[in-house]
């Protein structure tokens, strides 16, 4: 799809047009029939030849969407390492990193519970996680500056976009603001990767994780987690396994090296399949490209927002440089889950979050959807 992006073509991909109005890329998203074909492309394989092109079919597969994945992020390949979700990466910080007792971490009270409780099962080592106060919505920056003059703070764990506002963090400034302290950063980044763009190296974020089913439109259990180059020798694996090792195919000697990348942070076999459809859907968003897709989604989020409000819907999510892909929104008195509900029975997928119904459109989506969705508010 080269020149000026035809949106009306990209919905092709996505069969799940044809049948329901989807608004949920925040929650768990469709795939797209690439990814589809991909996993097909996989079990046929593993139908008709199980292993026995291992190297060829499976690895250099892997490897190819771990180079993806990096390009998608800003990094190098060497900094990911596939995971099951985006809290098996978060846990990968709080179980791998040399705290000791007082040392502090910051997070805040808008955080899915993901980015909350591995923090929290520090509290036995001594480490103490405080949840900052959110306003409005997101995480203010002068609270973060204000509380990194504790010279006991090690870390900022915080989410690009929060889930259930929508707010989008400036981790731009949140990211030059720990490194002037010394502090480490680790960005949940689930609700930005594949609709915003996200370069590492430039936002100083030294690690993040994210799943693949949300707005990347993979499959569920498969997501990629990064750790710069920097703090791997810093980072210990969770878990040290068989693939953990620097000679991970030599099964004849054992070895306590690790490998000089984050495969050390995968302990063994990968979600091969998983990884096969991740790098399906990772190659249609840099096709796509992130620019152009976040300027389309916001596009279509500017114009629910527009609907809303002349409809006197209070919407909870900001607009300007805070705007993401979520519009968060309540129908006047009616309760979330009654607007939720009626409308799936539109045939609407949306959800409800944090007090407010939950709106999170895709590229694929249209206008005609948006304002389907206005026209089913009011029904
Ligand atoms: C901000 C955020 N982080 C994490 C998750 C999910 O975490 P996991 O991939 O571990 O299931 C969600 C899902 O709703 C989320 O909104």
């Amino acid at each position: 799809m080269s020149g000026p992006t035809n949106w009306a073509r990209t919905r092709s991909l996505f069969p799940v047009t044809r049948e329901l109005v989807y608004l949920n890329h925040a929650g768990v998203a469709p795939i797209s029939t690439r990814a589809a074909e991909a996993l097909a492309r996989y079990a046929a394989e593993a139908t008709r030849r199980g292993a026995f092109r291992y190297d060829a079919f499976y690895d250099s597969e892997i490897e190819r969407v771990r180079g993806r994945a990096a390009t998608l992020l800003g990094a190098k390949s060497e900094e990911i390492a596939f995971v099951k979700n985006t809290t098996e990466g978060l846990g990968f910080v709080a179980q791998g990193l040399d705290w000791r007792p007082g040392d502090r971490i910051l997070g805040c009270d808008l955080e899915y519970p993901s980015n909350v409780y591995p923090w929290w099962a520090l509290r036995e080592r001594g480490v103490e996680t405080t949840l900052l106060p959110g306003r409005d919505g997101r995480l203010p920056l002068e609270v973060v500056e204000a509380a990194l003059a504790d010279p006991s703070v090690r870390m900022l764990a915080l989410s690009s976009v929060e889930f259930g506002s929508g707010a989008r963090n400036d981790l731009a400034a949140l990211g030059a603001l720990c490194r002037e302290r010394g502090v480490l950063f680790c960005v949940d980044g689930i609700q930005s990767l594949g609709v915003l763009p996200l370069d590492v190296g430039a936002l100083g974020v030294d690690f993040l994780s994210a799943d693949g089913h949300k707005w990347l439109c993979s499959v569920e259990g498969c997501g990629v987690f990064y750790c710069s180059a920097a703090l791997q020798e810093r980072l210990r694996p969770k878990v040290i396994g068989w693939r953990s090792v620097a000679n991970n195919h030599d099964f004849d000697t054992y070895q306590t090296e690790l490998q000089p990348s984050a495969v050390r942070y995968e302990e063994g076999t990968p979600n091969t399949g998983g990884i096969f459809a991740l790098g399906a859907a990772i190659d249609l968003i840099l096709e796509l490209g992130v620019d152009a897709i976040a300027e389309r989604v916001l596009g279509l989020t500017q114009r629910l927002v527009e609907g809303l409000q002349e409809r006197g819907a209070h919407v909870v999510s900001p607009r300007g440089p805070e705007a993401s892909g979520i519009v968060a929104f309540r129908w006047g008195e009616e309760s979330i889950r009654r607007t939720v509900r009626r409308l799936a029975d539109a045939k609407m997928c949306l959800a409800a979050r944090r007090g407010s119904v939950r709106a999170s459109p895709h590229f694929y989506n249209d206008e005609g959807e948006i304002d389907a969705l206005l026209a089913a508010l009011e029904a």
